[in-house]
């Protein structure tokens, strides 16, 4: 394993904050292995960049002393990861079966045309971040939106506006 010491901050990374990098290394530091340690290292990246750049996987494949595809193969098998910056609003519109059924897919589609994106994209504004999601497990409120932690059940498309506008204000 490569020592603290001889990690440097990719140079690419000059636009992420030095001192998240400093707090990333020191969870790294406090563990105590990092074998098998990766995705509650990426769990920790995330919660503190809000999302993975490559720059700060890179950061973590050279301190772990590991390939970067083998951090990118991690990274691109959950879902729960993501690297792109988030919103501060994310929109997720179940697309499980009950809610498909009941016509998620028009409720998704309004929601792309409202707000400009597709599905596991960002506002420019940097206020919504669009998902479709598997079954969230309110099947009997299908279609379901969740707009971060608030569930908006059997969802019809002229509500849409109005969910949304919940969030402008
Ligand atoms: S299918 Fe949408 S909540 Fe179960």
């Amino acid at each position: 394993m490569t020592t603290p010491a001889e990690i440097s901050v990719p140079k690419e990374a000059k636009n992420l904050p030095k001192e998240k990098f400093d707090e990333l290394e020191n969870f790294i530091s406090s563990l105590e292995t990092t074998k098998g340690a990766l995705v509650q290292i990426l769990h920790k990246a995330q919660h503190i960049f809000g999302y993975l750049p490559r720059e700060v996987q890179l950061f973590i494949a050279r301190r772990l002393g590991i390939p970067g595809a083998e951090v990118f193969g991690v990274v691109s098998f959950y879902s729960y990861f993501t690297t792109k910056p988030v919103g501060k609003h994310t929109i997720s519109v179940c697309m499980g079966t009950a809610c498909f059924v009941r016509k998620a897919d028009n409720i998704i589609e309004g929601l792309k045309e409202k707000l400009g994106i597709e599905a596991n994209e960002t506002t420019k504004d940097g206020m919504f971040t669009l998902k479709d999601v598997r079954c969230i497990g309110a099947c009997g409120l299908a279609p379901v939106v969740l707009v971060d932690e608030k569930v908006y059940g059997r969802v019809k498309e002229e509500e849409i506006d109005e969910i949304i506008n919940e969030y402008r204000k």
